[in-house]
């Protein structure tokens, strides 16, 4: 009786707090999440502060940092893995999860940096990588021991004696072929990324539940959640059948979201996500907005938010249609305007830089159209992750010879293309536009030697740009891209309807223009942004009335007669009254 008589007050007590407060909008989108809020800061440890001296990023150097990561008024961290790994692919070839690489420290580093992050407002995101793990993991030299050892069936073998298994294609590998034959027992074992990275049989029972252990032991320690890397292609057909000629042309076709991926998310969910309060994404949101969709409809509980590709994907060294960037995003935005949620972003550690790419390096509009592209970001519906240095606006490296490289997707992308007899002219100029370590060279702090990344010669060299472009510089300028990229984060932070707001596309076929409103019950936006090098005409729709404006990448706004002349780049975030 006691009890009852208390649940009825508590329900009481909620409702009366709920009729309090404002009627939000329709939409599930209004349910308040921390992760729907985070403003995510992306580092790739390697590269963002060496304070030991070996010319490779730290733990330390992070901690170093952590105030002017505060500083940025972001509310969550993703860092790239920092697990053991022999580093074929950067830590994406992990060793021993729940051991920190030497590189990068130890785990009194990770603590320290875990409650200097909390202590600071700033969540944790961890990088999972579980479609493979390194093949010096002690479950691969197991597994690969013996035909019977109890680890076998940790990894997709083939015995050879049934001769060539069906061909699969590997991103990674110089022959782009996936088996990878292992004289040891006369077996080949499938590996979609690089030879080092064999893929993990998630068909195997034991392998989820060690998956979910090892969640388990970074939730415990107070992580705020997991980026599954690679995990839509994590479920095969172990029967391995043939695919059709030339399918490696649309391969996600073909690894994307096989049968069980929806299951084994779903045994994540149960065991670890809805036991911690830890926010989920996977990378890679499936092969169409249906599959997206169901990664992340809440009623399924599966993950929290999707991360698409197709939006990122577009900026190639031939260019890219602005028309075909407002078409992806609004195409998404309202696939998930009524349910599920969305990740917002240009740039990552697998992509050049954001402003070489999406706007221009050019001297005189790297600054205009790095502050548009943060804007951008910051300015949608979705959870946005900016990536380091794109905050200052860091540019593509763009190495012209192959000896420069250090990433194994160019140096094998590379051996593959000469063997095919490839224009070689061709591919090197665009890898030099599109090669992932355009985004990865170290962090430009300040214009001292090494840009005050690191003593010693960093594992990558640093963009000679980082006499100008740096963070010391732009501390010091009030209009800097640093600093406009704070009150960014300051202006996200005070105006729920950047996050929860409805969006609507404005003027669509405008070519120069993407321009949208927001709008979540009594705020109303308008946002503008010129995505050219010209001036552009942009005539205010009718029965819109501006108000104050937010935030501005000039200095001024010209406007006559409801026409707006938006200079090169220009973006604006408006009021709507
Ligand atoms: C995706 C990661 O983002 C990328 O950096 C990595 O090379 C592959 N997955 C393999 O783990």
């Amino acid at each position: 009786m006691k009890k009852l008589a208390l649940y009825l007050i508590a329900i009481a007590m909620m409702t009366a707090c709920n009729n309090a407060e404002p009627q939000p909008d329709e939409s599930a989108h209004s349910e308040k999440k921390w992760w729907k809020e985070a403003i995510i800061y992306q580092i790739y440890p390697r590269s963002f502060k060496d304070t030991n001296g070996d010319g490779i990023g730290d733990l330390r150097g992070i901690i170093e940092e952590l105030d002017y990561i505060q500083s940025l008024g972001v509310t969550a961290v993703w860092l790239n893995p920092i697990y053991s790994s022999p580093n074929d692919d950067n830590g994406y070839d992990v060793s021993d999860y729940r051991n920190i690489m030497d590189d990068f420290g130890t785990m009194e580093d990770f603590d320290q940096m875990l409650s200097g992050m909390h202590e600071r407002g700033i969540k944790l995101i961890m990088d999972i990588v579980v479609n493979h793990s390194s093949d010096e993991h002690e479950w691969f030299k197991q597994s690969r021991s013996s035909r019977d050892n109890p680890y076998r069936d940790y990894y997709h073998w083939w015995p050879a004696e049934k001769g060539k298994p069906n061909y699969r294609y590997s991103l990674f590998d110089e022959r782009g072929d996936a088996w990878k034959y292992d004289t040891l027992t006369n077996a080949y074992y499938l590996h979609y990324f690089s030879q080092k990275q064999p893929d993990l049989n998630w068909s195997n029972p034991k392998v989820r539940q060690e998956v979910n252990e090892i969640m388990k032991y970074w939730a415990e320690k107070g992580v705020d959640g997991f980026r599954l890397d690679a995990f839509q292609f994590a479920a095969k057909d172990t029967t391995y059948p043939a695919f059709p000629e030339g399918f490696e042309k649309n391969f996600i076709d073909y690894y994307a979201m096989q049968d069980g991926l929806n299951d084994y998310l779903r045994g994540m969910y149960d065991e670890v996500f809805s036991k911690y309060d830890v926010m989920s994404v996977a990378e890679g949101a499936g092969r169409n907005l249906q599959e997206a969709h169901e990664l992340v409809d809440e009623d399924r509980q599966e993950l929290n938010m999707a991360y698409a590709f197709e939006g990122v994907d577009i900026a190639k060294y031939e260019g890219y249609e602005l028309s075909k960037l407002k078409e992806i995003f609004s195409k998404w935005d309202s696939a998930f305007a009524e349910k599920g949620w969305l990740s917002i972003f240009l740039a990552n550690h697998d992509q050049a830089r954001l402003v070489s790419r999406f706007g221009s390096d050019e001297p005189a509009f790297r600054e205009a159209s790095a502050k548009m592209l943060n804007t951008f970001i910051l300015s949608m519906r979705g959870t946005p992750y900016c990536y380091y240095g794109d905050e200052l606006g860091m540019t593509n490296i763009g190495f012209t010879s192959i000896e420069q490289y250090k990433d194994i997707a160019a140096i094998n992308g590379y051996k593959k293309a000469k063997a095919e007899g490839k224009d070689m002219d061709y591919f090197l100029k665009k890898l030099s536009f599109e090669s992932r370590d355009n985004g990865r060279t170290p962090m430009q702090w300040n214009g001292d030697k090494n840009a005050g990344f690191s003593e010693a010669d960093p594992w990558l060299p640093v963009n000679n740009n980082h006499l100008e472009i740096n963070v010391e510089a732009q501390e010091r300028d009030p209009e800097s891209i640093l600093n406009h990229f704070r009150n960014l984060t300051k202006l996200r932070k005070e105006w729920p309807v950047l996050v929860y707001g409805q969006y609507e596309i404005v003027e669509k076929e405008h070519p120069q223009v993407y321009a949208y409103a927001r709008k979540y019950n009594d705020q109303q936006l308008l946002i503008v942004h010129n995505f050219s090098k010209e001036e552009a005409k942009f005539a205010l729709p009718e029965n819109i009335n501006l108000g104050e404006i937010l935030i501005n990448n000039y200095p001024d706004l010209k406007m006559e007669k409801d026409i707006f002349s938006l200079r090169p780049y220009q973006s604006v975030i408006m009021v709507k009254e």
